[in-house]
């Protein structure tokens, strides 16, 4: 059955934006305000809202200068509130035979925040209001008229019991509900586990056990603690009716409070669930996304919609991922709130409250208390799965293009001996949809018909290769990928059993059901067909929001949410899969859209590991939810070539670290458009320190390669010699996210969650805690401003101290110049920078100490062969203190080739040059100390790193 579309095809990357005019509906008659003067003094009233914009005009009794109109809005509880906006209002023309002057008026209104907004005229003149009281309308932001919540009175507690430290309590609706958007469901059960001494998990599912529930394979839940937890840094508390919960601190501070004054305590509908907390009036709220916006979520007017969409980078919309889960840093301490439901949702932000709207599923909602950013980071990916830990060459720079000359082997071939001829860094070479036939998966295309020859040669180069696999499986008779979906029955159905058709760029495609047994066994032989004529070292999913260039016919529940909302909001169905299709055992796609590319990720993740026993995997994956960086990596997807999306990149990655997913980043010089030199050159300098480094560029544009102009090269060549020097420092970041969950791209709050004056910052971040980037991310800029953070800072390449208390500089920056700092207190561990991470593996290390105010500093190193799962290892860690260097081995079961060949010591004051090194007490010929601008240099070091020693200079 084909699907018949009733929007126009749209690509996967290049979007038109559609400007729908929101749907508006008019009230008239309500009583908002009374007239000062005349009640007729306005007359004939038009408006119009489109595209965020307020328009109108009247025509208006007498002839008032300078007059502003106030707009009103009403949140969802029927609160009313100035929208703060004063819209311009304009005098057109005086129509003397009635004495009335036409006006007209325009401005913006937000609708992020606000479920919908009334339009109440007020005209302020000296001596005299006018308000337009007739004319009023209400504009939906979503969801077209307010619905009175009256009679959404909540449920009261029939029954608690307590059992093993489970606090289960019955609920009953109260009265007959309000079916604000569907059925009330009766009964509920709520469950109060505490899960660890850090975390509880409060669940709230319907008694019947209809509504849909997240399984445990596809989306964990953790595990509480089998034993009586002693000391809790949570308490919770209920009332009863109508039901409410309370988190708090032992110290009584309240984290998450369902009784927000003035709200429905819960609406729990089949398709409708709602419920709030109170939040402190300006809250510090991170995460919630995926979302191109600040990294500190505005607190007044966010509104996160969780609904995957193939949209490129658009603030505020919402986009490829769903990450119901946000930190709250209050007064240096920091708690979370994960909801684990995959339904569609809004959660918005208005002052004081946080509310969620979720069209299905139950509250199942975890909070965890922190109260150190790592410690709260640790807890959810406790939850939700801990980061993959990625094989050590992903590290290194990697190169994609879509289209332009990379149609055929030869292209991208002429592409990496540039890079390699510039000497630019370079460590995977991608491949895009060009490469196959026709588009279709695992084959290749007719330019590429030596195309694994050359992979051959990439690998004798320890250079790697990552191509591209797209969730569409086109309908073609004898393409095996099909035939072989058809045998197993892993492809999504309408109810009625028939196949669900869509389109993407091979044309007429179906999509595998990943909640299907077979579908696994499926993917990985198709993968592991593909990989004898493709010999790929990791694989790139894309396009699996499910994004369809179609959109289908598919059920839309009465509350609609934003989706898409910047661009106009549009139904669930909207460029994806159908929301009526059934998956395997009758999971209906409305519950697990936002599962579409998490679960295709954990089945691929499940082919590689099955390809490589024993490896590492690694999986770019563009869509996401809660557990995916478990499985996979992640970039941000078709950003542009614009300076606003350049700094977007930062809050975007930084997001992703609380989402669990640490190896991200965002296409470098920008995906969609063209890019300029400068801009490019900015972003390799920014690029060079994403977690996950890649230069992408779309179809139809010009090269951006970064060889292709001067200045970039050098930039670039600057950055990432200091990325490369970084290896051993950045891989051991990566190792710490995998196994206590900790940032790798930090905000600077991260290390400093008592300095108020970090917690807006996002166009800067450390990588780990010790070092500082503070990047140009203005046009034209020779000069940049930031914040540094207290302690000791010293620039990477003078190694004199820049900072040394806690306030903002104004640094240099010329067009190659990118401002790295280093944190006193911290020994970073590096290797001598060659242009592949395993030639940089291969050469000696290097320790670069920086001194604290005390003159002592600390760090550690981990080493492994960079691919194996469970490897032998080795972890050093390394104390400076006074003239000594203590390494100390705290686990040795990997042997360390390179020897540790000299140390720097920044903030080194001593006037006097050490003259003699010594080793475990006995001299070391050859070594020599030099002093410069307080860095002082130790040479002529071989140092093994596989046992304990001390270092020390006299
Ligand atoms: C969309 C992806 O986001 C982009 O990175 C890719 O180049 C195109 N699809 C073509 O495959």
């Amino acid at each position: 059955m084909w699907v018949t579309p009733r929007m126009s095809v749209r690509t996967g990357r290049t979007k038109i934006s559609l400007l729908i005019f929101l749907v508006l509906s008019c009230f008239c008659g309500q009583s908002h305000g009374q007239y000062v003067d005349d009640p007729s003094a306005i007359q004939n009233v038009t408006y119009t809202y489109e595209n965020y914009v307020l328009s109108g005009s009247m025509m208006l009794k007498s002839f008032p200068y300078n007059m502003n109109a106030y707009i009103y809005y009403q949140t969802y509880n029927g609160v009313w509130n100035f929208t703060g906006t004063i819209i311009t209002v304009h005098w057109q023309w005086e129509n003397a035979e009635v004495t009335y002057g036409n006006w007209s008026f325009s401005g913006p209104i937000s609708p992020y925040g606000i479920s919908k907004f009334y339009v109440l005229l007020q005209l302020v003149e000296t001596g005299a209001t006018y308000i337009d009281d007739n004319h009023g309308q209400y504009y939906a932001v979503a969801n077209g008229a307010p619905r009175s919540t009256a009679n959404c009175t909540g449920y009261d507690v029939v029954q608690t019991s307590v059992s093993s430290g489970v606090t289960n309590l019955n609920l009953a609706l109260n009265g007959n509900g309000c079916a604000l958007y569907s059925s009330d469901v009766k009964n509920l059960t709520v469950s109060i586990t505490p899960y660890t001494s850090d975390i509880v998990r409060i669940k709230i599912a319907d008694t019947a056990n209809k509504q849909w529930q997240l399984p445990a394979n596809v989306v964990p839940e953790g595990s509480a603690s089998t034993g009586t937890i002693k000391t809790k840094s949570y308490t919770v508390s209920y009332t009863k009716s109508p039901f409410t919960f309370q988190v708090s601190r032992p110290s009584g501070e309240v984290l998450f409070d369902t009784s927000v004054s003035g709200l429905p305590s819960l609406i729990f509908e089949n398709e409708y669930l709602e419920i709030s907390s109170v939040l402190p009036d300006n809250a510090n709220i991170y995460g919630l996304g995926d979302m191109a916006d600040s990294f500190r979520r505005p607190p007044d007017t966010t509104l996160q919609t969780l609904w995957n969409i193939d949209q490129g980078t658009t603030r505020k919309n919402n986009a490829y991922g769903s990450h119901p889960v946000y930190y709250e840093l209050r007064n240096g301490l920091v708690h979370g709130v994960f909801l684990r439901n995959s339904n569609g949702m809004d959660i918005a932000l208005v002052p004081g409250q946080i509310t969620y709207r979720v069209i299905g599923g139950v509250l199942d909602f975890y909070v965890f208390t922190g109260p150190t950013p790592a410690g709260a980071l640790d807890q959810y990916t406790s939850i939700i799965g801990k980061p993959a830990f990625v094989p050590r060459w992903t590290l290194g720079f990697h190169q994609c293009r879509y289209g332009g000359t990379w149609v055929s082997t030869q292209g991208i071939k002429d592409t990496v001996d540039s890079l390699q001829q510039a000497g630019l860094y370079l460590d995977t070479v991608w491949a895009d949809i060009n490469y196959m036939n026709a588009y279709d998966d695992f084959t290749l295309g007719s330019g590429f018909w030596d195309w694994n020859a050359y992979v051959a040669t990439l690998h004798q180069e320890h250079l790697y290769h990552v191509p591209i696999v797209d969730p569409g499986i086109p309908i073609v008779n004898g393409y095996r990928p099909y035939q072989d979906g058809l045998s197993s029955d892993v492809f999504l159905k309408w109810p009625n059993g028939s196949l669900f058709f869509g389109q993407v760029w091979p044309g007429v495609t179906v999509w595998a059901d990943w909640f299907h047994p077979e579908a696994g066994t499926w993917w990985s032989n198709e993968i592991k067909n593909f990989h004898q004529i493709d010999s790929f070292d990791g694989l790139w999913i894309d396009m699996n929001e499910a994004s369809n260039f179609v959109t289908p016919e598919g059920y839309e529940p009465a509350y609609t949410i934003n989706n898409d909302g910047a661009w106009g909001v549009t139904g669930l169905n909207t460029r994806t899969l159908s929301t009526n299709l059934t998956h395997y055992s009758g999971v209906a796609e409305y519950n697990v859209h936002n599962l579409f590319g998490h679960y295709e990720a954990i089945h691929t993740h499940n082919a590689l590991a099955a390809l490589n026993p024993g490896k590492r995997t690694f999986v770019l994956s563009r869509s996401s939810f809660a557990g995916t960086g478990h499985y996979s990596q992640k970039w941000n997807g078709d950003n542009a070539a614009t300076w606003d999306d350049l700094y977007l990149s930062i809050p975007q990655i930084m997001s992703n670290q609380l989402f669990g997913i640490p190896m991200v980043g965002s296409d470098i010089c920008g995906f969609n458009g063209e890019t300029t030199e400068e801009l490019c050159n900015r972003w390799a300098q920014l690029g060079a320190f994403y977690p996950f480094s890649r230069h992408h560029h779309s179809t139809g544009m010009n090269d951006s390669f970064f060889f292709l102009w001067e200045s970039v090269t050098e930039s670039a060549l600057k950055a990432y010699t200091i990325r490369y020097t970084l290896l051993p420092y950045l891989y051991g970041l990566m190792q710490q996210a995998s196994t206590i969950g900790n940032a790798v791209f930090r905000p600077l709050w991260w290390d400093n969650p008592s300095d108020s004056n970090t917690y807006g910052i996002d166009t800067q971040f450390t990588l780990g805690n010790g070092i500082l980037v503070t990047p140009v991310l203005t046009e034209g800029a020779t000069s940049v401003t930031g914040y540094f953070p207290d302690g000791i800072w010293y620039d990477w390449y003078t190694g004199g101290v820049e900072s040394s208390s806690a306030g903002y500089k104004t640094l240099d920056a010329n067009l190659t110049h990118v401002n790295v700092h280093i944190k006193g207190g911290v020994i970073l561990p590096a290797q001598y920078p060659a242009k592949t991470v395993y030639n940089t593996t291969q050469n000696p290390y290097f320790l670069i100490a920086a001194l604290d105010s005390k003159g002592t500093s600390s760090g550690s190193l981990y080493v492994d062969d960079g691919v194996s799962v469970r490897s032998a290892y080795t972890q050093l860690n390394f104390g400076l203190s006074g003239s000594s260097l203590t390494i100390g081995v705290s686990k040795n079961s990997f042997n360390i080739g390179p020897k540790l060949n000299s140390v720097q010591i920044l903030g080194f004051n001593a006037t006097s040059v050490p003259s003699t090194i010594y080793l475990n007490g006995r001299t070391i010929t050859g070594a020599k100390a030099s002093l410069s601008q307080q860095v002082l240099d130790i040479t002529g070091l071989s140092i093994g790193l596989n046992s304990n020693s001390v270092l020390q200079w006299k």
